[in-house]
C-alpha cells in the first residue's frame, strides 16, 4: 500500500481505473466575442456542449496574462512551509483560507486549496432555519507571503467574473433566453469563489484521488489548470470516465446544479473528479460562478409548463451553501457545532 496514510486510501471500486483516453470534451474559440455577427455560432457550439458534455474548454478568451500571474503566485505560495501556510489556515469562524483535510465520500482528496470569495465580504445567513433572517459576514484571509498575493488574486478575480458573465450570457441565449435574464438573480452581489488547488505527486496514485466525484453547486465554474491533466469528466452517454486533456491556454467550463435547476434539466451538472500522479505537482485555479446567498432557486417559468412541471422545488442558495459548509466543516475538522 506504499506509505501513504490509510485517510487517503479509497475503497476498491472508486479507485481510479478504467478511464478512457478518448476525444475529448469540445473547445470553443471565444475569439469572436467582440464580433457580433459571430456570437450566433459560440453559443450554438455552448449549447451543443451543454447538452452532450456539461462541459467544455475555452480558447482566446483573453485572460491569459491574469491567469499566469495567479498561477506562479500559487506556486510560491503552496512551496512554503506548513506553518506559514497554517497561518492563514480556514477556521469555524473564517470558513476561507487554507486547508489540506477536504474530503469527498470518506477518503481524504490528495490535495491542499486555498480559498477565497469574490466579493469582500460575502453575506451569508447565520443558520439554515429559514425563519432565521440573521447574517454574517464571510470573509478572506490573505497571506502576508507571497506579498503580491492578495493583489494578484482580487486581479484575477476580477476578470474571471467579467467572462463567467458573458459565458452565463451565452449559456442563457443557447437556452433560447434573453442574454440579459440572469442579472435579475444577481442584484450587484453575488457569492462566488476561487479555490487554488495544488495537488502533490504521490507515491501511490492509483489508490487515491486528488479530488473525488463530485458535481458542481453553483451556476457555472471556470476551471483553469496546468499542463500536467487530472480530471476527468463523466460522460453522459454511458457513464465512462473521459480524460479532459489540457490544451496550452485553454479553460475547461462546467454548468453547476443551479443552471441544471433554472433550466428544469435541459442542461445537467455532470460529475467529475480528479486524479494524480507520482512525478509531477499539478494547480488549477476554479472559479465558481454563485448567486447571492437571498437568492431562491428554481426552475425557471420558461421551461416548466402543464406537461413539463418543475423538477426540483424552489429552495434559498444562501442557507444551502451555509448548510453544505458547515456540514462539511464537522466532517472535516471534526468540530461539533450548533447549526
Ligand atoms: C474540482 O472540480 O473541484 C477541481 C478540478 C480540478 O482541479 O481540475
Ligand atoms: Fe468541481
Amino acid at each position: 500500500m506504499g506509505d501513504i496514510d490509510p485517510s487517503f486510501i479509497r475503497e476498491p471500486e472508486c479507485r481510479p481505473q478504467h478511464t478512457l483516453n478518448e476525444e475529448g470534451i469540445p473547445v470553443i474559440d471565444l475569439s469572436g466575442m467582440s464580433d457580433p455577427s459571430a456570437i450566433g455560432e459560440i453559443v450554438k457550439a455552448i449549447g451543443n456542449a451543454c447538452k452532450e458534455w456539461g462541459f467544455f474548454q475555452v480558447i482566446n478568451h483573453g485572460t491569459e496574462e491574469s491567469h499566469a500571474k495567479v498561477d506562479a503566485v500559487s506556486r510560491k505560495f503552496f512551496n512554503l512551509n506548513k506553518d506559514e501556510k497554517n497561518k492563514v489556515r480556514r477556521d469555524i469562524v473564517q470558513v476561507m483560507g487554507y486547508y489540506d483535510s477536504e474530503h469527498t465520500q470518506n477518503s481524504k482528496d490528495w490535495k491542499e486549496s486555498y480559498e477565497f470569495v469574490v466579493e469582500e465580504p460575502t453575506l451569508m445567513p447565520l443558520s439554515i432555519d429559514l425563519n432565521d433572517n440573521q447574517i454574517y459576514e464571510w470573509n478572506n484571509k490573505w497571506p502576508q507571503n507571497p506579498p503580491e498575493f492578495r493583489e494578484v488574486c482580487k486581479e484575477y478575480a476580477k476578470v474571471m467574473e467579467t467572462l463567467a458573465f458573458k459565458l452565463l450570457e451565452y449559456i442563457f441565449m443557447s437556452l433560447g433566453l434573453p442574454p440579459k435574464r440572469f442579472h435579475e438573480f444577481f442584484k450587484g452581489h453575488q457569492s462566488s469563489f476561487v479555490k487554488i488547488n495544488y495537488y502533490p505527486p504521490c507515491p501511490s496514485p492509483d489508490l487515491v484521488l486528488g479530488c473525488g466525484p463530485h458535481k458542481d453547486t453553483g451556476a457555472l465554474v471556470i476551471l483553469p489548470q496546468d499542463d500536467v491533466g487530472g480530471l476527468e469528466v463523466r460522460r453522459q452517454s454511458d457513464g465512462e470516465w473521459v480524460k479532459v486533456k489540457p490544451i496550452p491556454g485553454a479553460y475547461v467550463v462546467n454548468v453547476g446544479d443551479v443552471v441544471q435547476v433554472w433550466s428544469n434539466d435541459a442542461y445537467q451538472s455532470v460529475e467529475h473528479r480528479v486524479v494524480v500522479n507520482s512525478k509531477k505537482e499539478r494547480l488549477s485555479t476554479p472559479f465558481s460562478l454563485q448567486v447571492p446567498h437571498f437568492t431562491v432557486v428554481e426552475p425557471l417559468e420558461e421551461f416548466t409548463n402543464a406537461e413539463n412541471p418543475p423538477k426540483y422545488k424552489p429552495y434559498n442558495w444562501g442557507k444551502f451553501l451555509a448548510k453544505k459548509k458547515f456540514a462539511n466543516f464537522q466532517k472535516i475538522e471534526g468540530e461539533s457545532i450548533q447549526i
